[in-house]
């Protein structure tokens, strides 16, 4: 199908002229003469690029990028300038306009302005593979995710335990609560608990309840989660990190579907649906003698594995597109898309925190934009700072690489050194020993 471009010039000889050129490419060309006419005829002739003139009376160019932007902010408009309004039209492509041709321009760079700007607005020059899928809140075009939602959906009707493996940041937990709310406990509570985060005598408490002095300090009945959760979900999030002799306590509660808190002489009922995830390689720590085996088949009755991010590039752009328009919204600014070359650095980037690191790095995109077109610049100064500036020597550059690098890790971790080590695949003492050497505080990261 042929592009269609809306031309809008009070010239009419040079309307007549552009209409020729571009009809003689393939073009699907209409005209209007001010900006008013191309605001009536847009709607019909439903353009996927417009070129205007700047200076036209009435309704300017810029009035009518303004005007346009609003209905489809995705509309790539390029401007055409006389000789003495460079200046305004450069101003004109920081507040979003594509590009701008001055006049006279000749043939050549004409269409390869044209061909630049309908790329860009056609899912900005990454292809899109497949429709996209949603379920909860999770958003793919990924065939392997897809699959995985598919069963999720299949399976979160019924009662089945549910353990979701995946990397650090994969959306675990939004699919947990995406199974939640569609299923039949919807109404009731979804609880979830991190296994990791808790020490192990608390943890023991925490999930089971106690009553009164049922320990130093336990100075009146407490109900555990089991008992919070009840007609719910409870998710057991990092699972692996549950000390074995919990795991067995667990498993009890599990087969018998009912629970004891601490000291209480009488079990309760259980009835919650139970969906654990971890990012462990459960069978690897079953070998190793730190996972137990019935525990394991317990939990993952359905086993639902999430792939890394860049094992799906092509959600790349979808994801940062969704985060876009969720960042401008909270900060309230008008930032509404990304130059196809800024998408393409984030295709290419590597993504050890996966979608977590992808949304605080959009986030940060957002807030420090000042354009409603985050430009490839806007990327790279985030990505290498100061570092991008070529008067760097190359030492240098490194030592901003890495001092940007553990920053970023200890942002995704939250200032968990362990998970940021991890992330990096160094040990810990290795992570500490790069910390000091850059001066930084991991502490200084931790939420709240
Ligand atoms: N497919 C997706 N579509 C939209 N947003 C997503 C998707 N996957 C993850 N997210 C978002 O990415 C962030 C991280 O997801 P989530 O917290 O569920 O990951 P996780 O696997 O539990 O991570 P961690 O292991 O670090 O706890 C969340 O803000 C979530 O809303
Ligand atoms: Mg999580």
């Amino acid at each position: 199908m042929p592009s269609r471009i809306l031309i809008v010039d009070d010239d009419a000889d040079l309307l007549k002229l552009l209409q020729i050129r571009l009809a003689a490419n393939g073009y699907e060309v209409s005209c209007a003469t001010s900006g008013e006419e191309a605001l009536a005829r847009v709607a019909a002739a439903r353009p996927d690029l417009v070129i205007t003139d700047l200076r036209m009376d009435g309704m300017d160019g810029m009035a009518l990028f303004e005007a346009l932007h609003q209905g489809r902010p995705g509309l790539p408009v390029i401007m055409l300038t006389a000789h003495g309004s460079i200046p305004d039209a450069v101003a004109a492509t920081r507040k979003g306009v594509f590009g701008y041709l001055t006049k006279p321009f000749d043939s050549k760079q004409l269409l390869a302005e044209v061909e630049q700007a309908l790329a860009s607005g056609s899912g900005a020059g990454v292809e899109a593979v497949g429709n996209v899928q949603q379920f909860g809140d999770m958003l793919t075009r990924n065939p392997a995710l897809q699959e995985v939602l598919a069963r999720a959906q299949l399976v979160a009707g019924g009662d089945a335990s549910v353990l979701i493996s995946g990397e650090s940041g994969t959306g675990k937990e939004l699919l947990a609560r995406a199974i939640h709310r569609t299923s039949k406990r919807a109404e009731r509570p979804f609880v979830a608990i991190n296994c990791g985060a808790i020490p192990e005598n608390l943890l023991e408490s925490e999930l089971f309840g106690h009553v009164r002095g049922a320990f130093t300090g336990a100075s009146r009945d407490k109900a555990g989660l089991f008992e919070a959760a009840s007609g719910g979900t409870l998710f057991l999030d990092e699972i692996g990190d549950m000390p074995i002799s919990l795991q067995v306590k667990l498993l009890r509660v599990l087969q018998e579907r009912m629970v004891r808190p601490l000291g209480a002489l009488k079990s309760l009922p259980v009835d919650v649906r139970v969906i654990s995830a971890t990012h462990c390689d459960l069978p690897l720590m079953i070998r190793q003698g730190e996972f137990r085996e019935d525990l394991y088949y317990r939990l993952h009755v359905v086993n639902l594995r999430l792939p890394s991010l860049e094992s799906r590039r092509e959600d790349i752009p979808l994801l940062a597109q969704h985060f876009l328009q969720q960042m401008a919204r909270k900060y309230g600014k008008q930032v509404n898309q990304f130059a196809p070359d800024a998408i393409e650095i984030l295709v290419g980037m590597s993504w050890p925190g996966n979608i977590r690191q992808l949304e605080n790095f959009v986030e940060q995109l957002v807030a420090l934009s000042t354009t409603p077109v985050i430009s490839a610049v806007i990327v790279q100064s985030l990505l290498f700072g100061e570092s991008s500036l070529p008067a760097t020597s190359f030492e240098e550059a490194r030592r901003n690489f890495e001092r940007d690098y553990l920053v970023q890790l200890l942002k995704i971790a939250a200032g968990n050194v362990t998970q940021a080590a991890r992330l990096a695949k160094r040990n810990r003492t290795d992570f500490y020993k790069l910390l000091e050497r850059n001066q930084i505080d991991p502490a200084q990261f931790k939420a709240g």
